[in-house]
């Protein structure tokens, strides 16, 4: 009997380590199910999103716009929802050659904002945002609820006019009065300098940067004709505005800010985005302690340390996992709520952002914001973007296509214009 108590323990036990031991990959974690079944449901994922490629287009078209009110990807219930204004037209969305094969991965919910009604609304809610000066909240077209969201910080704030104005065009309002936390930047407590040191020290997208300020490294950059030198992109809002040079300094995670130990140093900043939107900065990496990658940190994770950037993409669906790495909170994931988003917060309006709803806190700011995509290799990677603002629990990110098409337009210095992501000498 006692033989028993104790083989049926030690079963137990060792059941609930392996329980541990089965969730390492963040997708994992995010989705709830075991390491071995992570590539199966990529794999699934990558199977809708492709579905969703064809299908969205076909919805934007003159004879779909006004029938259906845009698409979301549901993992856990395997399929695609298609809001659905006109039921007359399933069938003749379904006979499409391109669309039948996966008429059972498409579930059609019964709604009532057409497409065009949201492209529609989504436009005169951001025009109206300007207008009226809209404080603290985000403005976004929400697949899920198949309306426009205003997700407001704080009912205190007057948006009286602004609500008022905006009442005919019915969005769906919530308030997330939590308390302030503006996901900015933090203020450690020494100063950096810049003695020499032997090694050079990987510099991975997602460690922090340091210029009086704390943010996070969102990717290398280089100019497509010229190999150096070598550029970091991170939030513009991490500027010291009374500081001409701005100069960063490299800081990894869990820095001991008592130790007395040096920081690395990158460079100064040299392009800055005009009013923060997007929101980015470059910083020119002059210092030769730091040797680029195209890794994403999640070191603490010892089976998946390291992520690999095979490329950058846009994200096109919603409802698809996404996942940042940062100074503060690391590794998160969470998923898509909406595209081309409106963050308003304090002084800083961003638009065509991405919105979702992964962890994120101040120091954050700059990450990389990426999605797998490989069921053949979890630890590769493709870059979206870089983390911008957050809080209440939701977060943005501006997309690596803005930043580029920015420096395309504005930047004054040649080789800025042609920026890429760094992928190796490859
Ligand atoms: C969906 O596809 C299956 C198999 O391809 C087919 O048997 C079924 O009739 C289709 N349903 C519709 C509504 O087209
Ligand atoms: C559509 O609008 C009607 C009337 O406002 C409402 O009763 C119904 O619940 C709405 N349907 C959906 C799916 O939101
Ligand atoms: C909010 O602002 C409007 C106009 O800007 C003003 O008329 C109203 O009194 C304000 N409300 C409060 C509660 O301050
Ligand atoms: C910003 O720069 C100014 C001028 O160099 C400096 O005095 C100030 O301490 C900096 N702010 C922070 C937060 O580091
Ligand atoms: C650093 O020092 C402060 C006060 O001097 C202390 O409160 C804090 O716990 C220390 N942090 C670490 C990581 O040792």
């Amino acid at each position: 009997m006692k033989l028993i108590y104790i083989l049926i323990n030690l079963l137990l036990m060792l059941q609930s380590c392996s329980v541990y031991a089965l969730q390492n990959h963040p997708l994992a974690i995010l989705w709830g199910i075991d390491d071995k079944d992570v590539s199966e449901w990529l794999e699934f994922e990558r199977y809708l999103i492709a579905i969703d490629d064809i299908l969205r287009p076909i919805l934007e078209e003159e004879s779909f716009i006004s029938s259906f009110g845009g698409t979301y990807i549901n993992i856990f219930y395997g399929t695609i929802t298609v809001n659905t204004v006109d039921f007359s037209k399933v069938d003749e969305l379904l006979a499409l050659p391109q669309i039948n094969p996966y008429n059972n991965s498409l579930y059609f919910r019964e709604a009532n904002n057409s497409l065009s009604q949201l492209k529609n609304n989504f436009g005169e809610i951001s025009f109206l945002s300007k207008l009226k000066h809209a404080k603290n909240l985000y403005i976004l077209t929400d697949m899920e609820y198949n309306n426009i969201v205003l997700y407001i910080f704080d009912r205190n704030d007057n948006n009286s006019e602004f609500l008022d104005a905006v009442k005919p065009f019915n969005p769906t309002i919530f308030y997330l009065d939590e308390e302030e936390t503006p996901q900015t930047i933090i203020r450690p407590r020494r100063d950096a300098d810049n003695s020499k040191r032997e090694i050079r020290t990987k510099l991975l997208n997602g460690d922090g940067l340091y210029n009086g300020y704390l943010c996070s490294a969102g990717f290398w950059a280089m100019s497509r004709d010229e190999p150096m030198p070598l550029y970091i992109i991170t939030a513009g809002h991490c500027i010291n505005l009374t500081d001409y040079r701005n100069d960063f300094y490299y800081v990894p995670w869990d820095w001991d800010w008592n130790a007395t130990q040096s920081k690395l140093y990158l460079g100064p900043m040299i392009f800055h985005s005009e009013n923060e939107n997007p929101d980015f900065l470059v910083i020119q990496v002059d210092g030769e302690d730091v040797f680029p990658s195209y890794a994403i940190r999640n070191t603490d994770n010892d089976q998946y340390k390291e992520f690999i950037i095979t490329n950058d993409a846009p994200v096109s669906s919603q409802g698809v996992h996404i996942c940042k790495s940062g100074y503060t909170t690391h590794f998160t994931c969470g998923f898509v709520k909406g595209l081309n988003g409106i963050f308003i917060r304090k002084e800083s309006y961003i638009s065509d952002l991405i919105v979702t709803n992964l962890n994120a806190e101040r120091g954050d700011s700059g990450g990389p914001v990426i999605s797998f995509v490989s069921p053949q290799d979890l630890n590769s990677v493709v870059l979206h973007g870089i983390h911008v603002g957050g809080g209440g629990g939701l977060a943005v990110a501006n997309s690596i296509e803005t930043i580029f098409k920015e420096l395309e337009e504005e930047s004054d210095i040649r080789r800025l214009q042609d920026l890429v992501l760094y992928l190796g000498n490859s």
